[in-house]
């Protein structure tokens, strides 16, 4: 079976990373026999320079014919002092609204190598853990292409007063829930909602309409914060999560806590989903797949970055959008094995509970090692 994918290496350290995803995606092909095809394309500040817009059309219309999309990062100084339409985020949200991806998956785990790098003490992450072990797992689901970001925004005419909508469709967040509930299905089978319904009207159709779906899904257990002691909650204790859903601007925020106690955010993968959670199984919907790490322009090209990101990233492309489990599998257990043989790259050095026996290698280092480990794997 052949596969397409859409490659946006994007900026700074995106092209770094990119390329060792895609050898180890070749590599698991040709373990498993699969087709990889790839057609590279320009978004971000790269695309700005050869094009003058973020992300051009003919870049949207190439990644709408692919079955999946893996983006490096996007963004740098730059391109800072550009007018917000013309900036390279641009090309992130254009990209999510025109591939219709509304779900954002973005797991948080501490890994047990890389224990001591969390910022928590001992107490804190054993507080309220139901998860039989001192670490976390957790997993945010993010609503990518409504609410503030995209509803309507502008000034008054004096200048003096600006404006964005939050403004949700009970469509719009119906999917997400369900996308939510499918992966909180095949996880500990917790959700929980997170929103600011004791203020916001919007907040309160989200609680609504979970409440009415929880119905469907008996045996998951459903919870509410607010999104204020949901934050809290995270740094108190955050294994007491499973699957968190919630509104987009809420989500990139939590995200961005709950990737920091990870203390390994060049470790964290992401993919952002548009089919119907019941299709995920199988050959799955079109999904744009990136490690969340950011572009990091400071080191670019210097063959420093952590590579894992991207590499994880493309095993959840394997499992959500072309539904192969085992492949993924595989490049997960790769990525585990070179950790616990002591690989690091400089961002997480230092950081294991084995300090001693770690040795620090660069970003090709580390994707060399990942592909040896897999072809190994018995
Ligand atoms: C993220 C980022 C983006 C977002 C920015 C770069 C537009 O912070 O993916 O979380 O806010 O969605
Ligand atoms: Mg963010």
């Amino acid at each position: 079976m052949n596969y397409s994918i859409a490659l946006v290496p994007g900026d700074g350290i995106g092209p770094d990373v990119v390329t060792q995803a895609t050898e180890v995606l070749d590599a698991v092909g040709d373990k498993f026999g699969r087709t990889f095809n790839y057609v590279e394309l320009e978004a971000g500040g790269c695309a700005i320079d050869h094009t003058g817009e973020p992300l051009p059309p003919e870049t949207l219309e190439a990644a709408k014919q692919c079955d999946a999309l893996l983006l490096g990062a996007v963004g740098g100084p730059k391109w800072e002092t550009l007018p917000g339409n013309l900036r390279p985020e641009r090309a992130l949200l254009g990209l999510r609204a025109g591939l219709e991806v509304y779900a954002n998956l973005r797991p948080a785990v501490l890994l047990p190598q890389l224990r001591s790098a969390c910022p928590l003490k001992d107490e804190v992450l054993a507080a309220g853990n139901l998860q039989g072990t001192d670490g976390f797992d957790l997993l945010i689901v993010r609503e990518l292409t409504g609410g503030i970001y995209f509803g309507k925004q502008g000034r008054s005419d004096d200048g003096n007063s600006a404006f964005d909508t939050e403004t949700y469709s009970k469509g719009e967040i119906e999917r997400v829930l369900r996308t939510a509930y499918a992966a909180a299905e095949v996880r500990r089978k917790k959700l929980c909602m997170v929103d600011k319904a004791n203020v916001l009207e919007s907040s309160r159709l989200w609680r609504e309409l979970t409440q009415a779906l929880s119905r469907e899904y008996p045996h998951i257990e459903t919870s509410y914060l607010y999104v204020d002691n949901c934050a809290m909650q995270l740094v108190r204790s955050p294994g007491q999560f499973d699957v968190i859903v919630t509104s987009n601007l809420f989500g990139d925020i939590l995200s961005d806590e709950a990737a920091v106690l990870t203390g390994s955010i060049g470790m964290l993968a992401s993919a952002s989903l548009g089919a119907p959670a019941s299709s995920l199984a199988q050959k799955g919907p079109r999904g744009i797949y990136e490690p969340i790490h950011g572009s990091a322009p400071d080191i670019a090209g210097r063959d420093i970055a952590n590579p894992l990101a991207a590499i994880l990233s493309a095993a959840m492309m394997l499992r959500y959008s072309f539904g192969l489990e085992k492949e993924a599998l595989a490049v997960e257990a790769a990525v585990n094995a070179v950790l616990d043989a002591g690989l690091r790259t400089q961002d997480i050095a230092g950081r294991g509970d084995h300090a001693g026996n770690e040795k620090v290698v660069g970003t090709r280092k580390m994707g060399a090692a990942v592909l040896e480990a897999l072809i190994n794997e018995a």
